[in-house]
């Protein structure tokens, strides 16, 4: 299978975390988002201890909850001593509703408001991702408004290509975030930011990408990162404490996909970082990593029930599901893969093009999938690996609610997320 949390019976019956999928749609109703809470920990303990083991007690995983955020999920974070990334007032109001603790939450985007940079201070986010000059100056205003001190990192790109889809390479010269070290503009933004008063300079952020796979893509950013600390250093007389190398580990979606050793290329990358602090004459900084697909997607599964079958002589077959991209609209944004799996039986002999039951042709969760070929209306379905970015991209295109998010623990299961009601689609309408 797929992945160790995914199983089937004898009896054709698939399991997910050990729990039967066909009972818990039963109970819960479809669609359904399931969560493998034992696994998001795991995922959690295996990047605390590879990076504590690999850089010292300093080293830190952030999770970026862009991924899949909602209270329960900040208070997993809580209790497993991640920090957390966030880009909005949203997130971070969860977060803190959630009780996570606002030092441990560090500050993202590229295009923080006013009222972003207002509440987040106010709240006492500990750390700002400051991603350019004019966020810079508008943090430090607000800081000294507020008469506090706030901790920051500075957001440059190194130019690295990561070899992933476009929508998610973030780290070459013309994307729209951070600010180029290549171009000389980082190391005047650095100056500007040493020079305001209330702003306390910590160190420096990239992120190069997601689904990253290449072997050498974190060695090659850590390369250019630390040459930057050492020119800040020579030129700036600043020495940065902390390097935040951000996220993008990819996981498998299909069992052709690559499995990402993380502990072993996190210990590749200390190796590297830290034979290149000596030949630089750096001080080993505080590493900080942001992963989020691979903290959640494999705790995911989502579940539908089938509405219709529907066959086009000599051409294609559909199975249409009580979801979509509603849901899940990775497919229709980034042409993503996925592992489609029938819940009560195996035996996958007929091609079908998994689509949802919004109104547009486009609403496919996945082409071209084995499926058994007397599927019928009112069997149900199951998606692999949807724990990342789909919950959190989720919709209510055509008025369709939200799916309930189930957490599945340690052979219990329990709803983390209601199911959005026809009422709650018109809470906001006056
Ligand atoms: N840090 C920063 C600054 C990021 O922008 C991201 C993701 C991450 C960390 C986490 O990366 P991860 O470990 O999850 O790859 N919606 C897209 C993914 C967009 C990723 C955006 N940034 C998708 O569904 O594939």
């Amino acid at each position: 299978m797929l992945s160790s949390n995914i199983t089937r019976d004898a009896d054709g019956t698939l399991r997910f975390a050990g729990q039967s999928v066909p009972a818990l749609a039963e109970e819960y109703a479809t669609p359904l988002y399931l969560m493998d809470e034992d696994r998001i920990r795991a995922n959690c303990r295996m990047y605390r201890q590879a990076l504590r083991e690999s850089f010292g007690e300093d080293a830190l995983p952030l999770y970026a909850s862009k991924a899949c955020a909602f209270k329960q999920m900040y208070r997993i974070m809580a209790e497993e001593g991640m920090g957390v990334d966030t880009v909005s007032s949203g997130e971070i109001h969860t977060a803190l509703a959630a009780g996570f603790p606002a030092e441990r939450i560090w500050f993202h985007g590229d295009g923080k408001t006013d009222a972003d940079i207002r509440y987040a201070v106010g709240q006492g986010v500990g750390c700002f991702i400051v991603d350019n000059e004019t966020e810079l100056l508008a943090l430090a205003q607000e800081v000294r408004r507020q008469g506090v001190r706030q901790r920051i990192l500075l957001r440059v790109t190194p130019g690295i290509d990561p070899h992933t889809f476009e929508a998610v390479n973030t780290g070459t010269v013309d994307v729209k975030f951070g600010v180029a070290i290549q171009t000389g503009a980082a190391l005047e933004f650095a100056r500007l930011a040493l020079a305001q008063e209330g702003l306390e300079l910590e160190g420096i952020h990239c992120h190069v990408g997601s689904m990253v796979f290449d072997e050498n893509v974190f060695e090659d950013s850590a390369e250019i990162m630390l040459g930057f600390m050492a020119e800040m250093k020579e030129k700036l007389g600043f020495e940065a404490r902390v390097l935040n190398l951000g996220g993008g580990y990819g996981v498998r979606y299909r069992e052709t996909d690559k499995q990402v050793d993380i502990p072993a290329r996190i210990a590749a990358l200390a190796a590297f970082i830290k034979e290149r602090c000596a030949a630089l004459g750096l001080a080993l900084p505080a590493v900080l990593m942001e992963p989020g697909r691979s903290i959640v997607a494999d705790a995911g599964m989502t579940v539908y029930t089938v509405s219709t079958v529907k066959h086009i002589p000599n051409c294609k077959n559909y199975v249409i599901v009580d979801g979509g991209m509603t849901d899940n609209p990775r497919w229709c944004l980034y042409r993503a893969a996925y592992t489609v799996l029938h819940a009560e039986r195996g035996g996958e002999t007929e091609r079908f093009t998994l689509a949802g039951r919004c109104c547009e042709s486009g609403d496919i969760v996945q082409p071209d999938v084995p499926l058994p070929a007397d599927i019928k209306r009112g069997e149900t379905v199951a998606v692999c690996t949807t724990g990342a970015y789909n919950y959190a991209m989720s919709s209510n295109y055509n008025r369709l609610g939200r799916p309930p998010v189930v957490m599945l623990r340690g052979g219990e299961s329990y709803v983390a997320v209601r199911r959005e009601r026809a009422e709650d689609l018109c809470a906001l309408d006056v």
